[in-house]
């Protein structure tokens, strides 16, 4: 009796698992459907050197079933962070390109990636392909994608009940954003724009600080990731105006800064 209940329990797990299976090609069929159409707007050889060259570390999207598992930040978000500064296809291409062949740490654009996956390594392909690779980085329409980050949706909070302490290198450099910020004035927009630049590479500064722990460190990522978006705004802004505001915007964010960390 138990033998045969056994046997049944088996046979309809199996029927079950062949179902869910059936429904996984399925999807799949759609997104390889997608997929193709998606490479038809843009170069497949490009793309095909990616996937070789490229995904066997990056996913192309986020993913949240596979968090635990990446290795390297997706692709999509690589080109949000390369876009606002490399609005241009040329520069943009010419960005990556040098990256590719030599990445350091003076040139990085996400170090929050840098500290959770370590700096990428120097990728060897040659000048043809990663030009193609390049290429295809900049048209390449992922989709949109809500923003992720999970963990720093929460809002900032003190260590208990006090303020997170800062190191002297990082106090002198929030001490310049501020400066930076509140003295300038300008008519010319692509002065706020460099403005936008200098201000994220002295966050950078503080980002790639290895002698933070985790603790303090997740708690200064939340702040900058909050403020990531002015400071992409500000160096691509077109006018004067939505780069004043962005301006603005800093101003007030960092003064809060102040109420969390010394
Ligand atoms: C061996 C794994 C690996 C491979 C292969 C790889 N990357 Fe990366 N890449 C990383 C990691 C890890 C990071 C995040 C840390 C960092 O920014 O250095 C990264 C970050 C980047 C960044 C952002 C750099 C920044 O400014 O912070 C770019 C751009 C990039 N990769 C492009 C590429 C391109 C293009 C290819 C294919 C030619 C490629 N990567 C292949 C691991 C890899």
């Amino acid at each position: 009796m138990k033998k045969v209940t056994i046997i049944i329990i088996a046979f309809t797990s199996l029927l079950l698992l062949n179902c869910s299976n059936n429904k996984k090609e399925d999807t799949k069929t759609t997104q390889v459907q997608q997929e193709t159409a998606q490479e038809t707007k843009i170069n497949p050889k490009g793309y095909e050197l990616m996937k070789t060259n490229c995904f066997v570390c990056h996913m192309e999207k986020p993913d949240p079933s596979k968090r635990g598992q990446m290795i390297a930040p997706p692709m999509l978000r690589v080109q949000e962070h390369y876009k606002p500064s490399y609005p241009k296809k040329e520069a943009f291409v010419t960005a990556i390109k040098t990256w590719v062949k030599s990445p350091s740490e003076d040139k990085v654009m996400m170090p929050g990636a840098v500290r959770k996956f370590n700096l990428m390594p120097k990728i060897t392909v040659s000048d043809a392909d990663l030009q193609l690779i390049a290429e295809t980085l900049y048209e390449i329409d992922f989709g949109n994608m809500p923003k992720m980050h999970k963990e720093n949706h929460g809002k900032l909070a003190l260590n208990d009940g006090k303020k997170w302490q800062l190191n002297d290198n990082s106090k002198k450099v929030i001490a310049t954003i501020n400066e930076q910020l509140n003295n300038f004035k300008s008519n010319d927009v692509t002065a706020y724009n460099q403005l936008g630049k200098d201000v994220f590479s002295n966050t950078k500064k503080i980002l790639l600080d290895k002698t933070y722990d985790d603790k303090t460190f997740g708690q200064i990522q939340k702040f900058f990731h909050n403020i990531e978006g002015n400071m992409h705004n500000m160096i691509a802004a077109k006018t004067i105006d939505a780069a004043k505001k962005e301006q603005q915007t800093l101003i007030n964010k960092f003064k809060k800064f102040n109420n969390f960390f010394e």
